[in-house]
């Protein structure tokens, strides 16, 4: 059921690789809200990915940008607003990529120059869509901006390797810009943390599929899907949710507030 919540806002999603991404369930509930969009994604990935036939079927344009990239960044915004018709209402960045995850590289032995590259697509990249969104003043009064996040940021799960980091840093964007862009022009700026979503992105992390279980069994609610998540993501860029910012909302079914779930001790 729709209740018309984004009717006649502007959005840019990032991250909408096949229709598993958490992203691609936000484009397609934004739209269902009554918001007009424009889809993104590095140039490699709309070649392997499915992000055209999203396109096709929200009647959205697809912009490519590689999120390191501060000169397609600045491309972005400005197709996007020529194509919208206005400056933008709301933004998710839903990017997520290890190098030393990827070749296997265990946390103690990173190789460095993999991690700068994960630290730039994974948590610097949503420095660059703000500060690029900010300079070019793209974005109306009380808009909205959403990073997604998970919870080895703040806690250890030793497989999350250097995401962990590269999450904490985002995180720690989310509140230092939420300040500037709040400042601005009461645009708010937060970070959802979502339980473990079985995704590309998700899948990638070492014993994926235990954590998963883990997760779900230990979290009251069970794990949040990526459904749900697109539905808490429509929230927070709707006008239901202005005075919150600078926040890292959990959105996991209560994993992150659980100590000990007698049915994971098989009890
Ligand atoms: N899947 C999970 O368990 C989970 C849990 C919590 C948070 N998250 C986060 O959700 C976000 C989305 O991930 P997902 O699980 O939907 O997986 P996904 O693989 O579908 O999405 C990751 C996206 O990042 C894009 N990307 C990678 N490098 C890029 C670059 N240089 N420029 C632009 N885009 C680039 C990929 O093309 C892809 O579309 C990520 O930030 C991820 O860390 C995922």
């Amino acid at each position: 059921m729709a209740y018309d919540l984004l009717k006649g806002k502007r959005g840019i999603i990032f991250g909408a690789l096949d229709d598993k991404s958490i992203a691609w369930a936000v484009a397609e509930k934004c739209v269902e809200e009554g918001a007009q969009i424009t889809l993104t994604n590095a140039p490699v990935a709309l070649r392997f990915g499915q992000i055209n036939e999203l396109a096709e079927k929200l009647n959205a344009k697809v912009i490519p940008a590689d999120a390191t990239s501060m000169e397609d960044l600045q491309n972005l915004i400005t197709e996007s607003m020529e194509i919208l018709g206005g400056k933008i209402d709301f933004i998710l960045h839903s990017i997520g990529m290890s190098i030393n995850v990827r070749k296997k590289k265990e946390y103690t032995g990173l190789n460095y120059d993999w991690h700068h590259k994960t630290l730039d697509i994974s948590a610097m990249s949503f420095h660059r869509v703000m500060q690029t969104a900010y300079e070019m003043d793209a974005i109306n009064d009380w808009g909205s901006i959403l990073a997604l996040t998970y919870i080895a940021s703040q806690r250890i799960f030793p497989d999350y390797n250097e995401m962990a980091d590269a999450k904490s840093l985002l995180e720690s964007y989310a509140r230092s810009f939420g300040y500037h862009f709040a400042k601005k022009n009461k645009t708010r700026v937060n970070t959802i943390s979502q339980s473990p979503t079985i995704t590309t992105a998700g899948s990638g992390v070492k014993g994926f599929d235990d954590f998963f279980g883990y997760a779900d069994q230990m979290s009251p609610l069970g794990n949040a899907s990526a459904e749900a998540c697109a539905n808490y993501c429509v929230m927070m860029f709707s006008d239901m949710t202005r005075s919150v910012t600078m926040q890292n909302l959990y959105h996991d079914g209560g994993f992150s507030k659980m100590g000990m779930e007698p049915a994971v001790l098989g009890k």
